[in-house]
């Protein structure tokens, strides 16, 4: 028998039912207010785990991450690395700070974007930590992107060669929210707005 004869056609294949995977990204709100209890190791492997499976251009994995626990080197990120305008105390109450680095060297990563003029290292970082930033939010935990950042400062502070830049800081941290506590809304632009249907 053609197998194909089982397989439902598009117009009557069964809505999708809401995924675990939906849920997790309609949980997820950047995080800034953090508890001090420590994060354990084997949970940041986790999320760790989580970036490094994430899809690239060309399959390069441009990303390196610095996980950062000690508390003198949180400070000198948060009171360094951070630039001024945006205070952001908050960071250093966070128990962990993985600092999310592109690796420029790749021959490949320097050539594609100029020929079609997508900067491919930006995709597949904000992927990497996006997938990070989700296994965190299932596990319980708070984060927020940090873009607002002195690269050159950071790169020092964790101790990167000058092919790595720091592209953001994600503190990762138990949220001072308690599960009752009701999140905010997060404001986001309408579909219609934003998608274009062909
Ligand atoms: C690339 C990037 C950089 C960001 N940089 C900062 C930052 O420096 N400081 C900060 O407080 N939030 C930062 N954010 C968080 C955004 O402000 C936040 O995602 C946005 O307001 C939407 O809110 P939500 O994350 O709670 O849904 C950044 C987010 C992204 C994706």
């Amino acid at each position: 028998m053609n197998s194909d004869t089982h397989a439902a056609p598009e117009s009557v294949a069964p809505a999708p039912v809401v995924m675990p995977v939906a849920a997790t990204i309609a949980r997820r709100v950047s995080c800034r207010a953090y508890q001090t209890r420590p994060v354990a190791e084997a949970r940041l492997n986790q999320i760790l785990e989580a970036a490094r499976l994430a899809p690239s251009a060309c399959n390069q994995q441009p990303w390196r991450l610095a996980v950062v626990r000690e508390a003198e080197l949180r400070r000198r990120i948060v009171e360094k690395g951070f630039l001024p305008g945006l205070k952001m105390p908050w960071a250093l109450v966070a128990p962990v700070h993985i600092v999310f680095g592109m690796e420029r060297s790749f021959v490949t990563h320097r050539l594609a974007p100029a020929i079609s003029g997508v900067n491919y290292p930006w995709v597949d970082l904000g992927i990497a930590g996006e997938h990070l930033v989700l296994a965190a939010t299932e596990l319980g935990l708070g984060t927020c992107w940090i873009g607002w950042i002195k690269p050159r400062v950071i790169a020092r502070l964790v101790g990167w060669p000058r092919s790595i830049r720091p592209v953001v800081v994600i503190p990762v941290g138990y949220p001072v929210e308690t599960e009752s506590a009701p999140l905010p809304a997060t404001r986001r632009k309408p579909l219609a707005e934003l998608v274009r249907w062909l």
